[in-house]
């Protein structure tokens, strides 16, 4: 079969160096992919939310099927726009429509869906610009830290939490009367503050079935001890050494079966992956959020841990057979450290020349935002490269990605050197 992986990231090229395992692969593109893609596929320079590019490469490569690897082309309608197109409908696409993808793409959609469902999550209430008023007075009756959401996507960036409510107030008003966030927060919702330790769940479902994936943990401020500025992620661990049995059969319990039924009961048909995000307060799950696609860089521990063939299982889901599939996972623990560019999740510089790749063992180098400029491997990103390993537990996995690290460098590389510090 020939497959396509939409996307660039450290994500896309973990999905791609494990598809390229299979025995079910013939040919494999990724679009736009990166310099370490290359290794394992055909890069194609097409912009993932270029619908109609898409389909011709589609078409002139016999793609059978589509992997999408980050929300934006889901919440823009990607599917919907195989589903509707007769060249192109019988063809699986890994990622929900556009209806089902607001489990991400819109806040206030999906604490609906928890509600209607039972599913554990913090109580919220949402507002527009027409009832800020109502919003001052909401946010009087809560205790802070105060957590204001913008509706939409805002690249990671629509979340505020707030000590002070003054402060929470004047934020309500920036981001509903003066659209601090553009249309994304001309919508917002309140909630309440949970207060825990986090970790992430996921799921690969047809609508019907669905199957576990390893959970994971990861590191999303800048600085050690997570202070800083959120980032995309710096780091993460699997499996998460705090989720034991008991925990995890709570969260099938009551979230990760309550969301697939309630998919079903409300007619939502859904083709993909659920990222749960989660936080354990005092021993019992609850959401923070709902993603439409993996997590990213979970992916990077999550994919390597899985022992299956991922294609089968990719297959099996679009045809709505998963019902008849198991999954294994390796026992081991998987780490990876996210190496980026010096400035970021602020401004930062490319095109940086990449060495010692070469020399990194016993270790995988996945490429986030790197490309190849003269036959040379350049930074293209603030997160660079993902480097992942395997260990007896997390912290010899760590131990491994951290002497690799030792080995490359690029002009004003940073990296976290606390990664698991808080478990
Ligand atoms: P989200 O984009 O919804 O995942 O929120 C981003 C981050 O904000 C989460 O990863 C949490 O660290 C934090 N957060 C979101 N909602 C809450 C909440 N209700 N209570 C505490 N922290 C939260
Ligand atoms: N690492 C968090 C995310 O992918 O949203």
């Amino acid at each position: 079969m020939n497959v396509l992986i939409l996307g660039s990231g450290g994500r896309e090229h973990a999905i791609a160096w494990k598809i390229a395992q299979s025995k079910l692969l013939n040919k494999l593109f990724i679009a736009p992919g990166n310099a370490g893609t290359l290794q394992v596929g055909t890069n194609i320079d097409i912009n993932p939310t270029d619908f109609n590019s898409l389909k011709k490469i589609v078409l002139e490569n016999n793609i059978e099927l589509v992997i999408v690897g980050p929300e934006d082309p889901l919440v823009k309608g990607v599917h919907d726009f195989f589903l509707k197109d007769d060249e192109l409908k019988n063809i699986a696409v890994i990622g929900p429509q556009k209806y089902a993808a607001q489990l991400e793409g819109s806040k206030e959609f999906a604490k609906e869906f928890m509600f209607r469902h039972n599913i554990p999550t913090a109580a919220y209430k949402s507002f527009t610009k027409a009832n800020l008023k109502e919003g001052y007075t909401f946010l009087e009756t809560l205790t802070p830290p105060y957590v204001l959401k913008a509706d939409g996507l805002a690249a990671g960036k629509g979340v505020l939490i707030l000590s002070d409510l003054q402060e929470a107030k004047n934020e309500l008003t920036e981001m509903l009367a003066n659209e601090k966030f553009g249309a994304a927060s001309s919508k917002v919702v309140i909630e309440e503050f949970l207060d825990g330790i986090e970790l992430s769940c996921f799921v690969l479902t047809d609508g019907k079935s669905y199957v576990n994936l390893p959970n994971a943990k990861d590191y999303k401020r800048i600085g050690e001890g997570d202070k800083g500025l959120n980032t995309g992620g710096m780091g993460a661990v699997s499996p998460v050494p705090f989720a034991n049995n008991e925990f995890m059969a709570k969260v099938e319990e009551q979230v990760i079966k309550p969301t697939i039924d309630g998919l079903q009961k409300d007619d939502i048909p859904y083709v993909g992956f659920i990222f749960f995000g989660l936080i354990k307060v005092e021993n019992e799950p609850k959401v923070i959020e709902y993603n439409c696609r993996m997590g990213d860089p979970e992916t990077e521990v999550v994919i390597p841990r899985v022992k299956s063939d991922f294609l089968e299982l990719l297959i099996a889901a679009g045809k709505k057979e998963l019902g008849t599939k198991t999954i294994e996972f390796k026992n081991e623990s998987a780490c990876t450290v996210m190496l980026v560019s010096g400035g970021y999740p602020d401004a930062y510089e490319k095109g940086k020349e990449i060495t010692g790749l070469n020399l990194v063992e016993n270790s995988i180098a996945f490429h986030a935002g790197t490309a190849t400029k003269n036959n040379k491997v350049v930074t293209n990103g603030g997160r660079v490269i993902a480097i992942t390993s395997y260990g007896s537990d997390f912290k010899e996995a760590l131990k491994q990605s951290y002497q690799n690290i030792k080995k490359i460098s690029f002009d004003k590389m940073n990296f976290r050197k606390d990664i698991g510090f808080d478990l």
